[in-house]
């Protein structure tokens, strides 16, 4: 972290050594306001962080941090599209594809990107338009059915996890499926259900290089050439990509070509043509709703001070976990079917982002970064690995997100949903001492010995930290506001930390093996300066 930080790291680290061994359950008792002490209330939104291994102390000293590190500094750099993916030397203006029309410029060396922007906005909702209403026909004549995005990492978990997100909003009848995977198992499988007359692929790729999803799109481009021909590619696949050179070589018509924008990172595209499939999927308006509820968390985080803005919170609380207690750890737990791909689209969002080890001055850092995000929809996590976050003896920083109503409401489902969700954080934060236990074992009529054997089995340790996020509902400005949240999360971490969040240079090195590798399994290269691993695999896989 930045020297500016040191005294108040020095701070943190001194809080953290008196809270060693403060129960959670204790803070509970000693104060009866610390819910209304230890959360906030956003528009329609509640974040109860009570339940979080902090005083009203540490919060004040965290917010020191922010400002020791000149978080409001960051801030307003990124708001001027200064080039703070300095690796790559480009600005990070997901938030100007948020930014609502006729509010403003905003700049990118000197030019107002928002004419573009817009117009990239207009060429979608007219592009839903025609399929919506049935305009846009294949090479046969017929209405498209079936839409395939096919593109990988920031060109697909973002729209693949608001599609599912949304699914209470979803157009009655085309279907919108995602292949990813440069296993031919994911394009044959969505394939065998699919008609080419009626099929069209979205190649969605910012490079529009990237191996899987040329392969994939090569793939695709032959199934449906063989059953309709080469003059069929023009109306059976459109691409998103800022590579529109690339594009155009790979046949597609520069008219059904989607642009964006280098100061636009991969991770944070879903507001750009890389939405394409969710617009169809949901429609242009629940699109724009979606954009409205990042541009409303936007304005939050840039004005709101740190002890009351939800980014800075969440990001903050994440620091005094995995820097100050030591958690390497969090585990995200929606309570929502819909938000199951959230765990998934936030590990590339934040792992992605900021696991970092040099500095912004190319200096190994003094401290880690991002822990390991891993989770699952609630209440099915429960039933595989909640058992090792109650008595596995790690600490385990949990963060829930649930909604008052339900998206899809069934009867007698939503409110057994609400007490799960809100038990398992009871649990987590109390434990069960071995007094109450064997107390309760005795109760039932259990016999002394028996009580005595299994009463340490059944005790919790609790203490464990969780953060609840409770939603009005899941709609597009909800969901919109809630990946903004965490994409400002990310962002203050990064400059608390002093890293880059928006270059990812760990990727780039597998990649550069596997094309190493692939002429020497593909039988064109001989195998030289393999180490004996590599070449026994791959000897195997010859023979
Ligand atoms: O995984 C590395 C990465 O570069 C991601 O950052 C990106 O989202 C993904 O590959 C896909 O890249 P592209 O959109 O260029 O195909």
């Amino acid at each position: 972290m930045k020297p500016a930080t040191k005294a108040a790291r020095e701070a943190l680290t001194r809080a953290a050594a008196a809270a060693h061994g403060v129960h959670l359950r204790d803070m509970f008792a000693a104060d009866r306001q610390r819910f209304a002490r230890l959360s906030i209330s956003w528009n329609d939104w509640l974040l109860d962080y009570s339940k979080q291994r902090v005083t009203a102390d540490t919060m004040g000293l965290l917010q020191d941090l922010w400002a020791a590190a000149d978080v409001p500094g960051w801030i307003a750099l990124m708001r001027q599209g200064a080039a703070i993916n300095h690796s790559e030397g480009r600005a990070a203006l997901h938030i100007a594809l948020r930014h609502p029309a006729g509010k403003g410029p905003i700049l990118h060396g000197g030019r107002d990107v928002m004419p573009g922007v817009q117009g990239e906005l207009e060429k979608m909702r007219r592009f839903a338009a025609a399929i919506h209403g049935r305009h846009w026909r294949g090479a046969t004549g017929e209405p498209i059915s079936d839409i395939v995005n096919i593109g990988i990492g920031g060109s697909d978990l973002g729209p693949r996890m608001a599609t599912r997100a949304l699914a209470a909003f979803r157009h009655p009848e085309l279907r919108v499926h995602y292949v990813a995977n440069l296993d031919g198992a994911d394009l044959s499988t969505v394939l065998a259900g699919l008609q080419p007359r009626t099929t069209l692929f979205i190649i969605a790729s910012k490079t529009f290089t990237t191996q899987e999803t040329m392969q994939n799109a090569a793939s695709a481009r032959h199934w449906l050439v063989q059953a309709l021909g080469e003059a069929a590619v023009a109306r059976h696949f459109v691409a998103v990509s800022t590579n529109l050179a690339e594009v155009a070589r790979f046949g597609i018509d520069p008219e059904n070509a989607f642009a964006f924008w280098d100061w636009v990172g991969g991770r944070y595209s879903l507001w750009s043509a890389i939405g394409l499939p969710l617009v169809l999927a949901v429609g242009f308006d629940n699109f724009s709703r979606l954009l409205a509820g990042a541009h409303a968390m936007d304005e939050h985080f840039f004005s709101a001070p740190a002890a009351e803005n939800l980014p800075a919170l969440l990001a903050l609380l994440e620091i005094w976990n995995s820097n100050f207690l030591g958690a390497g750890n969090r585990a995200l737990l929606p309570y929502s079917q819909s938000l199951s791909l959230l765990p998934r689209y936030l590990q590339q969002l934040e792992m992605e982002s900021n696991g970092k080890q040099i500095d912004r001055q190319g200096l190994p850092l003094d401290c880690s970064t991002a822990p390991v995000l891993w989770g699952e929809a609630g209440t099915n996590g429960q039933h595989a690995f909640y058992q090792l976050i109650h008595q596995g003896g790690r600490l385990v920083p949990c963060e829930f997100i649930v909604c008052r109503q339900p998206d899809f409401p069934l009867p007698g489902h939503h409110e057994k949903l609400l007490a799960n969700c809100f038990a398992q954080s009871e649990a987590l934060m109390r434990g069960r001492t071995l007094a109450e236990t064997t107390a309760e074992l005795a109760t039932s009529g259990m016999a002394p010995d028996q009580v005595a054997l299994l009463a340490p089995y059944r005790t919790f340790p609790g203490n464990q930290p969780s953060t609840t996020l409770l939603l009005p509902r899941l709609d597009p400005f909800n969901l919109g506001a809630l990946l903004a949240l965490y994409e400002h999360k990310v962002f203050v971490e990064s400059v608390i930390w002093d890293i880059n969040p928006f270059d990812q240079w760990g990727v780039e090195y597998g990649k550069q093996l596997a094309s190493r590798l692939l002429p020497i399994i593909e039988g064109k290269a001989a195998a030289a300066a393999l180490d004996s691993s590599t070449a026994g695999l791959i000897d195997a896989c010859k023979s």
